[in-house]
């Protein structure tokens, strides 16, 4: 029990987000190698088995006995335990990258040289900004032309508002790279690529007046470069200050290669350092503190069919405070139930022990039977936590689905609530009607598609489905008559399957008339899965 405390605070969980080939993986890999978690760089993926990313790892994990799956990574180094969240690296923002940094303590950005801040990054970026979550940036590939320095730190500044330290400062970059210079241990970190491919990494303590030295490791003119630019970094940049930075306004950035394995080891002491452990969450309005002694987790992602043979789905959850303990039974707060997490790391590799423990910070993935819905609580029987639900977004297409077969309802209704549950779409219906049409919403139309497949592979259900006119849904806030209210005729009132009520509108216009004839009438964009 005394050292429950040591655990937690040993624990630092993050997300790892970036534009596709900015270097996340290559970096991700870097970090376990030194881990020891993987043996030799390069057994991660190569481009080319880079779309079978989970079979990547689930081999990694079987080779190893190493906590991975395709989205979560632990590994030890240096006394801490550390917790990786990969994120999707689609080319469109999806709610899963959000759910995923609703379970982070903090995130590391890689951001390519050569591009600066691409679209994804940028949304990520301000849902980070948003929750006030640590970020610390990765300025990778300075062994190819980069823009200089001094631009991409702007660009950084300006597009988030917030401000940068830069931890180390490029010397050169692409052919005349020579290293980087750490402002804090005053030392340079010379790099010398040869022709082979292969490269040398030395580090050397250094001080700027020391030119014969400078000289002889970078050159005179990168030296008289490096000078000035240090001059007006620690003249005009920000001043470092942990506090902002463990709040989110200031961003310490570090400069490297993460092919080359150049500035991975540093960064990953300094985040180390810099990183808060886990942190208290709000239930309601209380706080409740990570080191308690009552477990708690929130489920934040569950991924269906990780094994083609079985019906399986995999909650994954964030534990929040406390303990995990096997043998327990724990209470699931949405379903009213109390039970026993089937056997959390059973499926993530054949031949690997089930995990007996596991603390806050930790994320554990279990074995659900179909029962969690993304945001549920699962806590200590006698606890009353419920954490703020992960909000669904607001869906922009919509479809009335029907099952082809009439004797196959059961598979249906089934299919169609766990697709919701894990919240590849949203579903609707109308509320005293007794109609069996379900209504489909989703963000992006490629996820009918994925519907329908996985209906009839899964479940073995054909479905029929047709477009509605509908573009805008709102959540109607607090307790109202819908039935009296005076709407459009082409406004549709439905509700979600956890029975909160909505208004599915046509055109812009359509919310105007709502809002001009029903006076208090109060609308959201989004909704808390509470
Ligand atoms: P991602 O996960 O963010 O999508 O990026 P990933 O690590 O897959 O890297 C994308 C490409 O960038 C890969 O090259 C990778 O080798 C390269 N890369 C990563 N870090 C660096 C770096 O520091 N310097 C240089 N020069 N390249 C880097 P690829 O040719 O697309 O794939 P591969 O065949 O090398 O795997």
């Amino acid at each position: 029990m005394a050292n429950w405390k040591e655990e937690i605070n040993r624990r630092r969980t993050f997300a790892i987000i970036s534009h596709p080939d900015a270097g996340k993986t290559t970096l991700t890999e870097k970090l376990l190698l030194y881990g020891g978690a993987i043996q030799q760089a390069g057994s991660v993926k190569g481009k080319a088995s880079a779309r079978h990313a989970v079979s990547d790892w689930m081999e990694l994990e079987k080779q190893r006995g190493i906590s991975v799956t395709s989205s979560v990574m632990q590994f030890e180094y240096d006394g801490y335990c550390i917790n990786i969240l990969d994120t999707p690296g689609h080319q469109d923002f999806s709610e899963d990258t959000y759910r995923t940094l609703m379970a982070a303590d903090s995130a590391v950005m890689v951001i390519d040289a050569a591009k600066g801040i691409e679209p994804q990054t940028r949304k990520l970026f301000r849902i980070c900004a948003m929750r006030h979550i640590p970020i610390f940036t990765f300025i990778n590939k300075l062994d190819r032309e980069a823009r200089s320095p001094y631009d991409l730190l702007e660009e950084l500044e300006k597009e988030f508002g917030i401000g940068t330290y830069p931890m180390n400062w490029p010397i050169g970059c692409g052919q005349d790279f020579k290293g980087v210079y750490d402002r804090q241990a005053r030392r340079i970190l010379a790099f010398t690529e040869f022709h082979s491919g292969q490269s040398r990494i030395q580090a050397v303590d250094c001080s700027l007046d020391d030119t014969a030295l400078l000289d002889e490791l970078i050159g005179e003119r990168l030296r008289r470069t490096l000078t000035d630019d240090i001059e007006l970094v620690d003249g005009a940049g920000y001043d470092f200050d942990l506090e902002a930075v463990r709040e989110g306004l200031l961003s310490p950035v570090f400069f490297g290669s993460a092919l080359n394995n150049f500035g991975v080891e540093p960064f990953l002491k300094a985040f180390l350092e810099m990183a808060s452990p886990p942190l208290p969450r709000l239930s309601g309005t209380e706080e409740i503190r990570p080191d308690s002694d009552v477990f708690s987790a929130f489920v934040f992602k569950i991924q269906a069919n990780m094994n083609k043979a079985h019906r399986d789905r995999i909650a994954f959850m964030r534990i929040c405070s406390g303990r995990f303990d096997r043998e327990k039974e724990y209470l699931h707060v949405q379903g009213g139930k109390l039970l026993r997490l089937p056997q959390p790391q059973q499926l993530m590799a054949s031949d690997r022990a089930v995990i007996d423990v596991a603390y806050a910070g930790d994320i554990i993935g279990v074995f659900d039977p179909g029962i969690f819905s993304i945001g549920d609580t699962v806590c200590e029987k006698d606890a009353d936590i419920r954490y703020e639900g992960i909000p669904s977004f607001a869906p922009e297409h919509f479809a009335s689905v029907e099952r082809i077969d009439t004797m196959k309802r059961k598979q249906f209704e089934k299919g169609i609530l766990q697709i919701a549950q894990e919240g590849a779409i949203q579903i609707f219906h109308e509320p005293h009607t007794g109609v069996e049409e379900v209504i489909v919403g989703v963000v992006g139309v490629l996820q009918f598609e994925v519907l329908e497949y996985r209906l009839r592979t899964e479940y073995g259900v054909e479905i029929r489905r047709r477009a509605l006119p509908y573009e805008i849904i709102r959540w109607i806030v607090g307790d109202v008559d819908v039935s009296s209210l005076n709407l459009t005729s082409d406004t549709r009132w439905v509700q979600d399957f956890r029975g909160n009520n909505l208004l599915l509108f046509t055109s812009s216009w359509c919310i105007d008339w709502a809002f001009s004839k029903n006076p208090g009438l109060e609308l959201r964009a989004f909704n808390h899965n509470e």
